[in-house]
């Protein structure tokens, strides 16, 4: 058993911290968010994410996990503290690092004994180091501390089992006895564990997040070359994947990556590089790609219904991927506020993210259900592939609508049925240059 403290009660926070405790260490959270720790207190989730309210309320019951707003109340046990603030975008793309240095400060100010400080929290590489010279900077005594980067590789939607069973964990820290001292946290889970030198360990997390969205737009790419030319790029991706040098993970063309991590990690990355004289050009086209797969929703709606002005579309879904209801960056957003400048309505649900559309999409009529949203649209657009959406009764559907008109964002369709329903249906790279259905 440790006493573990955590910095943030965000979707990697609280994750953190009531998986520690729920591996048996006596883990204490903080947020200057009162309103979140107030809940919390009361058993109420911040955000949602599938298996963590169960496990809060267990571990908070067995007296293992604590919230409080109080640094000096978070610190006075602990053992190890874990930073995990958000790092939004900066104005020029670079991270936001002021919740960091906030952070780091407040631990500084309250640090009245040894105790290893573990950065969670997705920062430019070599913040490691300003992390330290922060604490040194704010702390009252000569107290003894040391840094160790520990990126955080979980996905919303499945965070507990990614934090539980990750594929490695990564410790960067140029106080070895420090990071292996973390390391020993994480032996429970029976993961590799790479421990490298703290810049190493900060480029890991934005070399793995570049590539995967990478890989997004590369296969987007495709797509359009595959809707261009009148293949399917469904099965190309498939037929990719079986190459074991390839994969099938992160080969589904669609509406481009969101949420909180990709858009902002690869603008950052490229930024880290800009400053420093190098030339990302790949990195450019992965997010000019990105924005390319929004417009393009927006030009297949223009095929089917001509100007938009007037027009009513609906989106089916509104979170930047299933099981979460995080809604940073969501390309939904992006692709309403395309539809409402050119004219449209636009209308939406959403199985858990409503409550957070309602703040974060002004202007957007939020509907109760499907049949509710689908009724009096003259389109509707796919642009989250919740399980919900799959076995839609889609005759009931098309008859609803005020014209058959689906633009599959996810390509969660089967293209020959629903031009047997009677859609005039278009997916993302699956052969339709010439306008879908009859
Ligand atoms: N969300 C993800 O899927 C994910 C995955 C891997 C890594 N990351 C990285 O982890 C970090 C956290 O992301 P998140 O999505 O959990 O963020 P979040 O926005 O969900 O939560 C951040 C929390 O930090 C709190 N906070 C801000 N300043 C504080 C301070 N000075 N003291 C105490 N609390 C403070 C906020 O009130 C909020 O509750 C980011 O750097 C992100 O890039 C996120």
């Amino acid at each position: 058993m440790k006493n573990i403290t955590v910095i943030g009660v965000g979707y990697v926070g609280l994750v953190t911290g009531v998986c520690f405790a729920d591996l048996g260490n006596r883990v204490v959270c903080v947020d200057i968010n009162e309103q979140r720790i107030d809940d919390l207190k009361q058993g109420v989730m911040p955000i949602y994410e599938p298996g963590l309210e169960e496990l809060v309320i267990r571990n908070a019951r067995a007296g293992r996990l604590s919230f409080t707003t109080s640094y000096a109340e978070g610190l006075s046990e602990a053992e190890f503290v874990f930073i995990a603030v958000g790092t939004p975008e900066g104005v020029d793309g670079e991270a936001d690092l002021q919740y960091v240095r906030m952070a780091a400060r407040s631990i500084g100010e309250a640090m009245d004994h040894p105790m290893i400080i573990v950065n969670k929290s997705t920062v430019p590489v070599g913040t490691g180091d300003w992390v330290a010279d922060i604490i040194r900077e704010y702390r009252s005594s000569d107290v003894d501390f040391a840094v160790v980067s520990n990126p955080e590789f979980l996905r919303e939607g499945s965070a507990i089992s990614d934090f539980m069973a990750p594929d490695r964990v990564v410790l960067g820290s140029l106080n070895r006895d420090a990071a292996e001292k973390v390391a020993q946290l994480y032996l429970p889970l029976r993961a590799t564990i790479m421990i490298t030198d703290l810049r190493t360990a900060e480029m890991i997390k934005y070399a793995s997040n570049a590539f995967l969205a990478t890989r997004i737009s590369f296969i987007n790419e495709i797509s359009n070359i595959c809707e261009a030319l009148g293949a399917d790029v469904k099965e190309v991706a498939t037929g990719m994947g079986y190459d074991k040098r390839i994969g099938h993970a992160f080969l589904d063309a669609g509406v481009g990556y969101g949420g909180s991590c990709f858009p902002k990690d690869v603008k950052a990355l490229a930024y880290m590089a800009e400053i420093k004289g190098r030339h990302p050009q790949l990195l450019r086209a992965v997010m000019e790609i990105n924005q390319y797969q929004r417009r393009a929703v927006v030009r297949k709606l223009e095929d089917a219904l001509g100007s938009l002005r007037g027009k009513t579309v609906g989106l089916l879904g509104l979170a930047f991927k299933p099981n979460t209801d995080d809604m940073r960056e969501a390309p939904a957003i992006h692709i309403a506020r395309m539809l409402q400048t050119a004219g449209a309505s636009v209308r939406a649900y959403d199985p858990v993210a409503m409550k957070v559309a309602a703040r974060m999409t002004p202007g957007i009529e939020l509907a109760e259900d499907v049949y509710a949203l689908v009724e009096g649209c003259d389109a509707l657009v796919v642009i989250t592939e919740w399980n919900e959406f799959k076995h839609l009764d889609l005759r009931r559907v098309r008859d609803l609508m005020n014209r058959p008109v689906l633009i599959d964002g996810r390509n969660i369709y089967d293209p020959a049925t629903m031009k047997e329903l009677g859609f005039y249906y278009r997916g993302v790279g699956r052969g339709y240059e010439d306008g879908g259905a009859e």
